[in-house]
């Protein structure tokens, strides 16, 4: 079974006195393990999309499948359990919290799920160790480059365990030789773990890095190609 279905997804917002259509009939599959990038140029509907599958916004209508779960029969409660237990999201601005270490940050979400202090502090420090900052638990994100804050929030979308990871524009903020060395972080990480990832990007390294390419245009899909 893939770990996304999706069935022809529309979403349109509110913009002035019409509609603005974000999703125009989206449908594709994504398969256990994937690197899936969706690139397309802004406006194109990306990261209307990437909140559909982490649960963030619903569709108008159409069918979502996500790791077993039917998302849009779900109320509020379940959605908010689905992304804890399922989701590790990574954003373009990082959003780390300020007045915590990045081994606190990493932790936090360790805490969410109940887990118990030693064993959140133990995995924290194992995946600040594997994005390469080994010794930099206790720096807060203001004692950090961006990269180095990015690979914070890469740990932290790791460390529990999600059945998918969700990246919206992770290298924007980044100069071109850190961005690069990100998502190659981020590939490395899948090809280990096996774990999923769909990243919303116009970066020509991320594409690149790309194992499923689906390229948006005017909120439908223009084009997938897989590499292998
Ligand atoms: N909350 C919202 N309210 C109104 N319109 C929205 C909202 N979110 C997105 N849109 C519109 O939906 C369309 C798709 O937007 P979306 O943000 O998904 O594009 P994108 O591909 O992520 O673009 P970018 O590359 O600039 O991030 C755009 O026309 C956008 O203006
Ligand atoms: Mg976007």
């Amino acid at each position: 079974m893939a770990l996304i279905h999706a069935h022809r997804l529309c979403k349109t917002y509110p913009s002035g006195s019409t509609r603005v259509v974000a999703l125009d009939d989206v449908s594709f599959d994504v398969e256990q393990g994937d690197f899936v990038v969706l690139a397309g140029r802004s406006g194109s509907g990306k990261t209307t999309l990437l909140n559909m599958l982490g649960a963030l916004d619903r569709p108008d209508s159409g069918a979502l499948r996500v790791a077993g779960m039917d998302l849009l029969s779900m109320g509020e409660a379940e959605r908010a359990s689905f992304r804890l237990w399922h989701i590790g999201f990574v954003f373009q601005a990082y959003n780390l919290i300020r007045v915590l270490t990045a081994r606190e940050n990493v932790a936090y979400v360790l805490q969410l799920q109940g887990k118990p202090s030693r064993q959140r502090l133990q995995t924290a420090d194992a995946w600040l160790a594997e994005v390469g900052l080994e010794g930099m638990g206790d720096r807060r994100p203001d004692q950090m480059s961006g990269g180095q804050q990015q690979r914070v929030a890469v740990a932290r979308a790791l460390a529990m365990s999600p059945s998918l990871v969700l990246a919206d524009e992770p290298t924007a903020n980044l100069d071109t030789h850190t961005g690069g060395e990100l998502i190659r972080l981020m590939r490395r990480i899948n090809e280990r773990n096996g774990t999923t990832f769909v990243i919303a990007s116009h970066d020509p390294a991320v594409i690149d890095a790309a194992r499923t390419l689906i390229v948006m245009r005017d909120g439908r899909i223009e084009q997938t190609a897989c590499r292998d």
